[in-house]
């Protein structure tokens, strides 16, 4: 029976899309039933679940992959002639043609399989590093990025010597494009920017931002761990160099994430870890290093994590993405009206496109005080400065409480997050 349905998977992964619980319409209640987590309770109290920029709950389907997987495929892959080698070789390979097309890259070459978001950026600037930049050379980020965008890069300049250079920001959390385009300067070899704060929530606009990149012939690597969950991303259309993203935050398991890269940048770059699959031949002379993709996966890869993340894609693309946008911005919406109603609040982050994730502090409140107590109400959300220091010293602040959506996440659930604040600013007076 397992195997029956797995080879549906392999087979027919329109067979997924068709039999999907889902319709084309928005059907809210349907999608939370393919989401088991979401029925349970905390405290004895129903779970609303606001901490999806951490990390998304998981559909039946992405966990029953990984099961069926291992209970029915499990082999290492490109290693062997036996059966489930290949099986499991085939499934790998038709997920990265997944990731492919999800995002509209064009060739499965530059599709890179990594750890996730964190791992993709290191990857990319210490090899982007060695094979293009030396002493003095600049790299440009934002005020808004996660430390990942940002430690990554310090990290080069104590190899190398490298400068990093910062887009600031307005008060909205917009970035200054003005400011932006005065930082490029002769020795400006990368941009490497945020599609969406994991504070903020601001979507930048990337696209202009690499168009004015490309036009002083410097690439750009957008940071998508944010930005995939929310946006319908084309990799082509935005014209990224590099676009990176995990797949826990879109749905999908733990421990695997996507760099895609221009096949033109990846091919002139060095790998990043020696090991297996990485190689051609090696000899104690020397070694010859693998094509694309491959030069960049050394060791055993996830495999597992791989289908899995490709029925999160499926699953995602099921529901439409476009759809999931339209219900989320229309939640963000709401809750940052109804939250603006009460005393005291001050959200962080009113940039005029806006996704995902609403930022705030209440009157003197300790942003872990609020998060505690919330949490005893059944209500998740993060709390702390987010792995982005210092946009917390631009903003003047220590942290914030962050509440950050889902697809499955609904209206009553905002009524109950604003009537759990207004309870806690009362128990403070
Ligand atoms: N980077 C993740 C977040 O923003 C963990 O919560």
């Amino acid at each position: 029976m397992v195997v029956l349905n797995y080879s549906f998977l392999i087979i027919n992964s329109s067979f997924f899309i068709f039999n999907s619980s889902l319709s084309k319409m928005y059907d809210i209640q349907k999608i939370r039933e393919d989401f088991p987590i979401l029925s349970r309770t905390v405290y004895g109290k129903p779970l609303i679940y606001l901490d999806n920029g951490a990390t998304t709950q998981k559909p039946k389907c992405v966990v029953d992959a990984i099961v069926d997987e291992y209970y029915s495929v499990n082999a290492n892959v490109h290693r062997g002639v036996h059966f489930l080698s290949q099986q499991a070789t085939n499934l790998h390979e038709a997920s990265r043609e997944t990731v492919r097309k999800f995002i509209n890259a064009r060739s499965t070459s530059e599709i890179i399989f990594t750890r996730g978001t964190t791992e993709s950026i290191n990857l990319v600037a210490s090899s982007f590093t060695d094979a293009f930049m030396r002493e003095g050379d600049e790299v440009i980020v934002s005020v808004m990025e996660h430390h990942s965008n940002i430690v990554s890069w310090q990290i080069q300049a104590l190899r190398k010597g490298i400068v990093l250079k910062v887009i600031p920001m307005n008060d909205r959390g917009e970035l200054l494009i003005d400011e932006y385009e005065k930082l490029f300067t002769p020795r400006t070899r990368l941009v490497s920017v945020a599609h969406v704060s994991n504070v903020l929530g601001t979507v930048n606009p990337v696209k202009r931002i690499a168009d004015i990149a490309h036009a002083h012939n410097v690439p750009v690597l957008i940071d998508g761990a944010q930005g995939i969950p929310h946006i319908k991303v084309d990799v082509q259309d935005i014209d990224a160099d590099f676009y990176v993203f995990s797949a826990h935050k879109i749905y999908g398991p733990t421990g695997i994430g996507v760099l895609y890269g221009k096949e033109n940048l990846l091919d002139r770059m060095p790998p990043y870890q020696g090991g297996g699959e990485m190689i051609k031949n090696v000899s104690f002379e020397g070694t010859t290093f693998n094509e694309l993709p491959f030069k960049f996966e050394a060791g055993t890869p996830d495999y597992v994590g791989s289908t899995a993340m490709a029925v999160a894609l499926d699953y995602v693309s099921a529901v439409g993405i476009e759809n999931i946008a339209v219900h989320e911005h229309e939640l963000v919406d709401y809750a940052m009206r109804r939250m603006k109603e009460i005393p005291g609040m001050r959200i962080f982050g009113e940039a005029e496109h806006k996704s995902g994730v609403i930022s705030f502090l209440v009157g003197d409140i300790h942003h872990f005080d609020m998060g505690t107590l919330l949490d005893r109400l059944g209500i998740a959300v993060r709390t702390g400065h987010h792995c982005a220091e210092p946009l917390m010293r631009r903003l003047g602040i220590e942290g914030t409480v962050r509440a950050s959506f889902g697809m499955y996440n609904t209206r009553e659930e905002v009524d109950a997050l604003v009537a759990g604040i207004e309870r806690v600013s009362r128990m403070f007076g």
